[in-house]
């Protein structure tokens, strides 16, 4: 008989546990599957402990109860994974939010190949979403959804609902998952290329409260900066740097045309408006784009960004002057002479930064 272990992650669900145990029970008695359920609470202060309790004694039921963490839903995942007995993992809300009698489904899927991740989800043919949703609750799950797209090839990477086989899985001391997001840290870092989707009905919980909020949204954001450096390196730092090099560029504007306001000749313009730039984005660059990396001191740093800048920016400089002093279109149309040359430089800059300048080991 195979057996299989279903984790799931309890936060004050005292209401829910009673209902969970006794539909999953009779699923899996339909089936050549044998069971244990793993409930993991982050110390729920209402009656969640109490109950499981009792019902442990009456079905399969392990009650872990993880200390010495913050509070974390996916954190719980992983200590059930970490727990459980069988191979074949099932992870789900305790809210019957999840359609317990996909159970069997997903595990069958699972068992028609090797490394297979098989997701419960809402976007599929035949998946469904709760009717009662807000048209802004959709378009916000819609967009979180639309964002982690590029990381995975799976229409629901944020599902809650889901089977693997612990042996193909990473280390899981190595995962680093923030909040709710476990499936799609699961995915990414562990490299599954097979992503079996299940079609399921997500239904909106009928006692208690979603523990979602805001800070978890921000949570997602975080998580999912990680996750698209783990993927995608130096690409993922490139287009972060692209986005700091933009914000510098309407501050050297600014004081390229205040200063020539001022009656400042253009060429000079152009050569001091650089400084205030090149310092916004060394500064914006130390806490953002490279702000994973162990830091330097402020001072050595700023003029090694400064210095492989100037280089940076004699190329600037060099193509606006030559541009504007030789071609008449250029002079007339002044800025695309600047733009060119912070093109030209900013290519340059980029490689001598993450090769040089910031070049210690993200420490994540
Ligand atoms: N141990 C533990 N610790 N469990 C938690 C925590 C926590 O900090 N926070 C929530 N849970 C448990 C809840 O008790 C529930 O069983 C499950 O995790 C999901 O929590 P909900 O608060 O009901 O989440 P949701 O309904 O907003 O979100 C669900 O759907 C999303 C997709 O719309 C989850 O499945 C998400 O993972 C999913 O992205
Ligand atoms: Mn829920």
């Amino acid at each position: 008989m195979t057996s299989i272990s279903i984790v799931v992650p309890t936060y004050k669900e005292a209401e829910n546990l009673a209902a969970l145990c006794k539909r999953l029970d009779e699923v899996m008695a339909e089936t050549e599957l044998s069971y244990e359920l793993l409930i993991v609470d982050d110390q729920s202060p209402d009656d969640t402990i109490a109950i499981a309790n009792s019902l442990a004694e009456q079905y399969p039921l392990r009650l872990i109860q993880p200390d010495g963490r913050e509070r974390d839903l996916s954190l719980s995942v992983l200590d059930g994974l970490r727990e459980a007995a069988s191979d074949i993992v099932v992870v789900m809300d305790a809210d019957l939010s999840h359609p317990i009698e996909k159970v069997p489904e997903l595990v069958g899927v699972l068992a028609s190949g090797d490394k297979i991740f098989v997701a419960g989800s809402r976007y599929v043919a035949g998946g469904q979403f709760d009717r009662d949703w807000s048209f802004w609750r959709f378009l916000n799950s819609w967009f979180a959804t639309l964002l982690a797209l590029p990381l995975t090839r799976c229409s629901d990477p944020m599902t809650g609902f889901f089977a693997v086989r612990k042996h193909d899985l990473p280390d899981l001391e190595k995962l680093l998952p923030i909040g709710y997001k476990i499936a799609l840290e699961l995915m990414v870092r562990g490299e599954f290329g097979n992503i079996k989707e299940v079609p399921i009905a997500f239904k909106d919980r009928a006692v208690g409260d979603s523990k979602m909020n805001f800070r978890q949204q921000l949570n997602y954001i975080r998580h999912l900066r990680r996750l698209y450096l783990y993927k995608f390196r130096g690409w993922a730092e490139f287009v972060h740097y692209g986005a700091v090099g933009a914000s510098g560029f309407t501050i050297d504007i600014f004081f390229y045309y205040a200063l020539q306001l001022f009656g400042v000749e253009h060429m000079v313009a152009r050569a001091l408006s650089f400084w205030p730039a090149v310092s916004w984005n060394w500064a914006l660059n130390r806490v953002t784009t490279f702000g994973e990396r162990a830091r330097r001191p402020r001072a050595r740093q700023w003029v090694e960004f400064v210095a492989t800048s100037l280089v940076g920016f004699s190329m600037n400089w060099g193509i606006y002057a030559l541009l504007t002093a030789k071609v008449a279109f250029f002079d007339e149309y002044r800025i695309l002479a600047l733009i060119s040359g912070i093109i030209g430089a900013s290519v340059f800059n980029f490689t001598v930064s993450t090769l040089f300048v910031y070049s210690e080991k993200r420490g994540e």
